[in-house]
């Protein structure tokens, strides 16, 4: 009786203990791969199915870029977990290394799943969203008896996903109990977001307590320690979810976008905490070298190579032709038969436009009245030059303007500024001169400036201007009439000689489509009574405003200037005042100090009144004027009451508003807003 309640109990025993023994608590994987594996092709107690496989290096592959495919990988022994009498689950804990290798970094895949179930296949679980664990008939089907913790890399807006990388405990369904962001609390109590996607190895640890049913999720970066905050963390009793004999493992699937789940290793303990991993002997990452996507474009490559290369030469083409087409618009010339005898003084408007870099505003010179003046530099003969872009309604005298102004330039006058050349566009002419790095005669009078120069400097400038209009005047071979005779047109060269500039623009610009209306062009202060009378230029009208301007040069004045009362007076008459007060010389710039020839500057100051003597008829002519200035010939003796006896009949008697109305030409109201320069 003893033996057999004894053998009873020790067979009771025994089985218990048999049985016992048979149940696994724990199990490590660092790797999947045992020692033995390759020689033995020993069992590793993990089976997978579908897409999910073990590489020779270890890794568990869950899913290997397959399109719309399932992976699973459990362990093969169904697992105890319930086994006390009163029914409940026991706790539970487990710890893996994961990482997730998208195709495309900018498109998200599915996620994975560590997930605990009756069944070691889930044979109807769909691809894509359902990560394989449900389909669309049992998601949420409580005899599904399925616990899981997804890594979700895709926001299903069916399952109420929060966004598409965050973690949730799912029970029999893919719409969470609790989710969170991927990432973790940090010793701080901060919050670090991480990225399931970011191709890095990351830890997660499940931690299930039978006892206070709550369930822990943390997550970590690879090689850290588990965070003591959970990231997700609930009370749910699983006595009801987990059956008696559960299979433990993971399940991951892939929708249009091809993508790589990859577990590196995994501990499980029943009744306890997992065992750690040795993280040291690990499989590397798989795509440190040639990848699939390496090989994805290896493959392809060659075919998208045959359809983009043709296209982008054809975009390049286009843009080619848009860029020559812009170009030649952009640096368009107009050459005409007759300018062929000029060919030698045509320069080319790319050659000017890269001279003044574009005609850039830092390049501007200064703009007169007929256009801007840039200053440039000619590459190409190593040359600073001024480039004067004129604008060119009417085409009417251009022929003879420029057989005019290209036949002076070659005579190269030395006091004429140079003419390099010339260049014409569809409505602008463009003159190129030698630039004057010493700028131009008024620069030196008005306007209080830094540098002034002497009596010595001004009489040789006036004497340069002299012999250029001489020159234009009667030495070649027709008459030129300058026209624009002003100190701003008067350029001093390194030598300071007056150069006179700008020679024959002014009737150029000046030429109106009617030939019946009198245009008067030029600068008001230098215009001759009869010029604005008769609307005609002769040589006696620019001896008029070289007479302006020798009075100007010795007095610092403006032709027009403000006097003390505020009124408009022309320097003529100013000087007029002097002289009739027999006290000429006091008309003189109190900026020459006592360094001067105080004879010269009385004989200027006379001829300057002689020259712009009201009657054109008395004028000097600039043969005589040269011969005066060079002291070849005295100044003929006379007095104030020579002129008309007494009052100048310039603009003396008339206000300058008078005058304008008198001659009612909109070309003079040009002049007077350039007036004085
Ligand atoms: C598989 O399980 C058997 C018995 O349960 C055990 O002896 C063996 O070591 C396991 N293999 C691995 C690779 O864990
Ligand atoms: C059930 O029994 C186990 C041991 O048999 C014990 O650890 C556990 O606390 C019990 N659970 C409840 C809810 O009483
Ligand atoms: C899992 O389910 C499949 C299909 O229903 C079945 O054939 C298989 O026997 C089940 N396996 C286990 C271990 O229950
Ligand atoms: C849940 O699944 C069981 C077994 O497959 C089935 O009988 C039952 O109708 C399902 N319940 C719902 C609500 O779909
Ligand atoms: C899902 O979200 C919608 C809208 O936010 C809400 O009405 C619904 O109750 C949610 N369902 C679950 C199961 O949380
Ligand atoms: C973490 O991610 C969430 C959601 O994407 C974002 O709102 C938050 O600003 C991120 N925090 C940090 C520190 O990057
Ligand atoms: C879950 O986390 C909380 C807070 O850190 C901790 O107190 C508890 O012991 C954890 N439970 C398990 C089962 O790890």
């Amino acid at each position: 009786m003893f033996m057999k309640l004894f053998t009873i109990f020790f067979f009771s025993l025994l089985s218990q203990s048999l049985k016992f023994s048979s149940q696994t608590l724990d199990f490590t994987y660092s790797g999947f791969v045992s020692e033995y594996y390759h020689t033995f092709r020993h069992n590793n107690n993990i089976s997978t199915q579908g897409t999910a496989s073990v590489t020779s290096n270890g890794l568990l592959v869950l899913t290997n870029a397959n399109i719309q495919g399932t992976g699973h990988a459990f362990y093969t022994k169904p697992i105890r977990f319930k086994d006390s009498p009163n029914g409940t689950a026991s706790s539970f804990s487990t710890t893996f290394v994961f990482a997730i290798n998208p195709e495309f970094d900018i498109f998200s895949c599915h996620g994975l799943a560590f997930v605990v179930a009756p069944n070691s296949s889930l044979p109807f679980g769909s691809p894509s969203q359902y990560l394989g664990l449900f389909n669309n008939a049992n998601n949420g089907n409580d005899s599904n008896h399925v616990f899981a913790v997804e890594l979700d890399t895709l926001r299903s807006t069916e399952f109420n996903d929060t966004d598409d990388n965050h973690v949730g405990i799912d029970i029999n369904s893919l719409r969470s109990v609790e989710s969170s962001p991927a990432g973790y609390w940090d010793e701080k109590g901060q919050f670090v977001n991480l990225t399931l996607i970011s191709r890095k190895r990351m830890q997660v640890w499940v931690d299930y307590d039978g006892y206070t049913n709550r369930i822990n999720v943390t997550m970590a970066p690879f090689g850290q320690v588990k965070p003591r905050k959970p990231l997700v963390s609930i009370v749910r009793d699983l006595t009801s979810v987990l059956l008696q004999d559960m299979y433990v493992g993971f399940s991951s699937s892939t929708g249009s976008i091809l993508s790589e789940h990859y577990v590196f290793g995994w501990s499980f303990r029943l009744k306890g905490e997992a065992p750690p991993l040795a993280l040291s002997k690990l499989p590397k990452l798989p795509w440190v070298g040639p990848t699939r996507i390496y090989k994805f474009y290896k493959n392809w490559m060659p075919l998208i190579s045959l359809l983009v290369i043709p296209v982008l030469f054809i975009i390049s083409l286009v843009f080619l032709g848009r860029f020559i087409v812009r170009r030649r618009i952009k640096f368009a010339e107009e050459l005409e038969d007759w300018e062929k005898e000029f060919g030698k003084n045509r320069l080319s408007f790319k050659d000017l436009y890269y001279a003044t870099k574009g005609f850039k505003e830092k390049h501007l010179l200064g703009s007169g009245g007929f256009g801007k003046v840039y200053k440039g530099f000619m590459r190409t003969t190593k040359r600073a030059i001024a480039v004067k872009r004129v604008s060119n309604e009417s085409q009417q005298g251009l022929k003879e303007f420029v057989a005019e102004i290209v036949s002076i330039g070659r005579m190269s006058h030395r006091n004429l500024v140079p003419l390099l050349g010339y260049c014409r566009r569809r409505d602008e002419l463009l003159l190129v001169y030698d630039y004057m790095p010493n700028g131009s005669l008024d620069m030196y009078l008005y306007n209080s400036p830094e540098v002034t120069i002497d009596w010595k400097q001004r009489f040789k400038a006036i004497k340069g201007v002299a012999s250029a209009l001489f020159f234009l005047h009667e030495e070649w071979e027709q008459v030129v009439i300058h026209r624009d005779v002003k100190a701003s047109n008067v350029l001093l060269d390194s030598e300071h000689n007056g150069r006179l500039g700008d020679f024959g623009l002014a009737r150029l610009c000046g030429h109106g489509s009617d030939p019946q209306t009198t245009h008067v062009a030029g600068t008001w202060g230098y215009l001759a009574p009869d010029y604005i009378r008769a609307g005609r230029a002769t040589t006696a009208t620019d001896v008029f405003a070289f007479g302006v301007l020798l009075l100007e040069v010795a007095c610092g004045r403006r032709p027009i200037d403000q006097n003390e009362n505020g009124e408009r007076v022309l320097l003529v008459d100013w000087v007029f005042g002097f002289w009739t007060e027999e006290n000429i010389l006091d008309a003189k710039d109190p900026k020459l100090g006592s360094e001067y020839d105080q004879r010269e500057v009385e004989m200027v100051l006379k001829l300057g009144l002689l020259c712009a003597h009201p009657n054109p008829q008395v004028r000097p002519t600039m043969r005589q004027v040269l011969h005066y200035l060079k002291g070849d010939a005295m100044l003929p003796d006379f007095s104030p009451s020579d002129f008309c006896g007494g009052g100048m009949t310039l603009g003396i008697n008339h206000g300058l508003g008078d005058l304008a109305t008198f001659i009612g030409v909109s070309s003079v109201a040009d002049s007077i807003l350039s007036g004085g320069r």
